[in-house]
């Protein structure tokens, strides 16, 4: 039998967990280095091939050991090399969803064109044109640049004239190609995430919903079910992602982060990939969301997304010790520590919600102290 082979782009710890789940299924993996990007998470999982400005591409694909299909570990991503990469075999996620979700106005445009629902958005290239958008849409108001924005990063919630007047000069020190979007701040009960996987012919799984708990703009818990979920609820969430994923002819796993509102689910932002909401699906469903994006893009039968216990995964923000608390798996990405950032999680998984709710209180005080927060 011939080995499967995939290559992915990128090489962070997403890459990581793609291999390290793909493998078991007996298929190789090789990454793609992006410039000069760390390469430390998939040591050891494969070939790491390194692109520069002006590679050959037929050399680089394969460099790669000419994989049959190729995949991506991040959303900013060059959707010039990976179409470039298409001559040679298929990319999934195509890169017109890389293209669209890349930038926030494309992204909400697209979602309002296939008629779902997302808070009102006027996009702005200047800040006299973020002034008017905030007089239009009212306080709070949150500003994001329309690239490179994720943790909370790159964007500015404003409740009042006094602090819009106040992010004035950060934005004109920015260079003035920069484009926004202004959203209108949603007062919302909770964050909820959906992940789905989808096949080149169209077989739909999706998981759980799970809530998600930011600090500072950054996922610190996420709880999967979400506690208190009705079925209309996970199905409404279900309809939307299968609508957007069956519209785009999307293949691969798709996340889609939602606002629970008055105005009912609102969709905040999709990522093109396996996500940080869905990790805890490496213990506490039937088959992990790196799993089934493998089989998604290879056109395998995707498997089994049910979860038979509750499950929450904390994430470990600037710390890389091995908790003593019991846990269920402890995930080390192998990352040079530096503060607030992701160098690995934890899973709990127990009977109930409620056992799970002091469990997950001894952890963060394990990990973050009396705070319970990230230093
Ligand atoms: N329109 C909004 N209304 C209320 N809260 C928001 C809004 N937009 C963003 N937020 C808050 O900021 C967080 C980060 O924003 P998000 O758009 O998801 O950016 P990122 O790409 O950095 O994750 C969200 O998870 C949410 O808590
Ligand atoms: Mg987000």
């Amino acid at each position: 039998m011939t080995v499967r082979r995939v290559g992915i782009v990128g090489c962070g710890q997403l890459a990581q967990m793609m291999a390290q789940e793909g493998r078991p299924l007996g298929i190789a993996f090789s990454f793609l280095a992006e410039g000069d990007e760390n390469t430390g998470c998939v040591e050891g999982l494969g070939t790491i091939v390194h692109a520069r400005e002006g590679s050959d591409m037929e050399a680089l694909y394969r460099a790669m050991g000419s994989p049959e299909v190729i995949t991506a570990e991040r959303e900013q991503v060059s959707v010039e090399l990976l179409r470039a990469l298409e001559q040679f075999c298929p990319v999934y996620p195509r890169p017109d969803a890389f293209e669209k979700t890349q930038h926030r106005v494309r992204e909400k445009t697209a979602i309002t064109a296939a008629g779902l629902p997302v808070s009102p958005f006027v996009p702005a290239n200047n800040y006299d044109e973020i002034c008017a958008a905030v007089e239009k849409l009212g306080y709070p108001a949150f500003i994001k640049s329309c690239e490179n924005g994720y943790d909370g990063k790159n964007q500015w919630r404003v409740d009042s004239d006094e602090a819009l007047a106040a992010i004035r000069d950060e934005v004109l020190a920015q260079q003035d190609e920069q484009e926004y979007v202004v959203e209108q701040g949603v007062n919302f009960s909770r964050e909820v995430s959906l992940i789905g996987a989808r096949t080149a012919d169209g077989n739909v799984v999706t998981y759980p919903l799970a809530e998600n708990d930011h600090y500072r703009g950054t996922l610190l818990v996420s709880t999967a079910p979400a506690p208190h979920v009705d079925e209309e609820l996970q199905r409404t969430a279900q309809e939307y992602l299968s609508t957007l994923m069956n519209e785009w002819d999307y293949v691969g796993v798709l996340a889609m982060e939602c606002f629970v509102s008055e105005d009912g689910l609102l969709i905040n932002e999709l990522a093109p990939r396996v996500h940080n909401s869905g990790h805890w699906t490496l213990a506490g469903a039937e088959t992990s969301q790196f799993e089934n994006h493998i089989r998604a893009i290879l056109g395998m039968p995707l498997g089994d997304t049910s979860a038979e216990r509750p499950a929450v995964m904390i994430n470990m923000l600037g710390v890389d010790k091995e908790p003593s608390q019991p846990n269920e798996g402890v995930w080390l990405y192998g990352k040079s520590l530096r503060p607030g950032r992701k160098m690995g999680h934890v899973i709990l998984l127990d009977d109930s919600q409620e056992a799970l709710a002091a469990r997950i209180d001894t952890m963060l005080a394990e990990l973050y102290g009396e705070t319970r927060r990230p230093a």
